[in-house]
């Protein structure tokens, strides 16, 4: 390191310098030169059965462009996202307001990440996140899904003394050891033991419950408020029942918003769709980042957090060398922002009960067609066993060869010829879930409806291409067991 000279003074150190144009590294080249091999590149170096699975279902699209809830593909075509990112995507791809955020928090060369400071922006995200939570007082800011979970597991086992989680079967709350503890399908689970001492019981069955936390040992129940695995709802007043019988045991409920908060649901949080549920702990992640930048959050009460960061010597004892950065915090706080001027969670009540509305019309229509459930913009489509013996023997053949291949068989159609992404709602399961950026409208209602309508009238027709595209999923599903 070199001395300053004369010429160069302390102020004129200090001064930000003009950005110098970026020496080799150019993204648009690179993009513009590599990016047809994107799916080669991603078999050889990265999850090699991805593409293979794209290529098999004629998912292995060129998307080169995005905006709220449609991407384009290189001719120009339009695709309606049905998905979100998995539900990242909560305001849409690219929302002027939260990237003009990051632009501005990147040009504002901020002393981000010193680790020995206090940034406003935490603070301040912190004191916006709250107020959707008043019952709530402290926040920890990590950077994923998993990681929200895992200090909620972390927080209760330390704020009580005691190590066992109970959980509902069918949950997930992600994929890390901590949380995996905490999957309730063998499919992730297998081969990754031992996992931790937790336990499952059946959704909405309060006697499990009750005769797990009389052990003694439970620290807390984590529970999804609707599930994102089949979208099943936890049945009403269980939330509540569940936290008096926790409390009376002196265990906390973790109410996992992960996939149903940021007003997914029609509510901020799905827990708030009931009467009088405080969670103790509450983990976001997902849409808080208008899907930019990752990042989760985990709201807690004053005194567990008080007995985790209890001495100064504890200061570090949970903590993320990423977590709280500045992007993160900026997208955050954009987004909330956003949320509030534009009445995003009013939009995602109106619209998700208008389009559950109008597919649940169909069902006297289709017999193939069972249920459709959920609340807001998170909404599973149920395929069952169909009445009329033509369809019934199509149907059996695919539940013998595995379940779940007729929602594959509705999954591809509306991708292909309807372009809309939508995505099997787990593993052998027949159901579709809609998670729509929460921007989405009529528009986009009446062009779900319109295709999901014809599928379903392909399907009852018995005939076809789609049901030869159900013959082929059969064979794949014969030769892969
Ligand atoms: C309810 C729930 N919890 C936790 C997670 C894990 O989030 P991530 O993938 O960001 O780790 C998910 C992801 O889908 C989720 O739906």
């Amino acid at each position: 390191m070199t001395q300053p000279t004369e010429a160069q003074g302390p102020s004129e150190l200090n001064e930000p310098k003009e950005l110098a144009a970026p020496k080799g590294f150019d993204l648009a080249r690179l993009l513009a030169e590599r990016g047809a091999e994107r799916y080669e590149l991603h078999g050889k170096y990265v999850n090699p059965q991805l593409p293979r699975m794209l290529h098999t279902i004629g998912f292995d699209k060129f998307y080169e462009r995005a905006e709220g809830a449609y991407f384009w593909d290189a001719d120009g075509n339009d695709y309606l996202d049905m998905l979100a990112g998995f539900g990242v995507m909560g305001l849409g791809r690219h929302h002027p307001v939260v990237r003009k955020a990051l632009h501005d928090v990147l040009d504002a060369s901020l002393a981000d990440l010193t680790r020995f400071d206090c940034q406003p922006l935490p603070g301040l995200l912190a004191e916006q996140l709250l107020k959707h939570s008043p019952h709530l007082d402290r926040v920890f800011f990590g950077n994923s899904g998993t990681e929200a979970v895992e200090t909620a597991l972390k927080f209760a086992r330390y704020a009580t003394g005691r190590g066992r989680i109970l959980y509902a079967s069918h949950a997930f709350h992600g994929l890390t050891t901590g949380s995996l503890s905490v999957n309730g399908e063998d499919s992730f689970r297998d081969g990754f033991a031992p996992l931790l001492p937790d336990t499952a019981i059946p959704l909405g069955d309060l006697d499990a419950l009750e005769r797990e936390l009389k052990k003694g040992d439970v620290a807390g129940f984590v529970v999804e408020p609707i599930q994102g695995k089949g979208v099943h709802e936890t049945p009403p007043g269980f939330l509540r029942a569940a936290q008096e019988l926790l409390h009376k045991h002196k265990a906390l409920l973790i109410a996992d918003e992960v996939q149903t908060g940021m007003g997914r649901t029609g509510r901020f949080y799905a827990y708030q769709h009931e009467e009088g549920v405080e969670p103790d702990l509450v983990c976001v992640a997902k849409a808080l980042s208008g899907g930019y930048v990752p990042v989760s959050a985990t709201l807690g009460k004053d005194w567990i957090f008080k007995k985790v960061y209890s001495s100064m010597d504890r200061v570090l004892v949970h903590s993320a060398s990423f977590g709280a950065n500045a992007q993160a915090m900026a997208a955050g706080l954009a987004v909330l922002s956003v949320m509030e001027n534009d009445k995003t969670v009013e939009n995602a009540r109106r619209t998700g009960g208008l389009l559950k509305q109008r597919l649940a019309d169909l069902i006297p229509k289709y017999e193939l067609l069972h249920d459709v459930r959920g609340q807001g913009l998170m909404i599973g489509i149920e395929f069952g066993r169909p009445s009329s013996l033509k369809l019934r023997s199509r149907w059996t053949m695919l539940q013998a060869a595995r379940k779940g291949l007729f929602a594959q068989m509705v999954v591809v159609p509306l991708l292909q010829k309807h372009r809309i992404l939508t995505q099997v709602s787990g593993d052998f399961l027949e159901v579709i879930k809609l998670i729509p950026p929460l921007v989405v409208g009529e528009r986009e209602v009446d062009r779900f409806v319109d295709a999901f309508t014809a599928v379903m009238d392909d399907a009852h027709g018995g005939g076809g291409l789609m049901w030869d595209f159900g013959k082929t999923l059969v064979k794949q599903a014969v030769a892969n067991r």
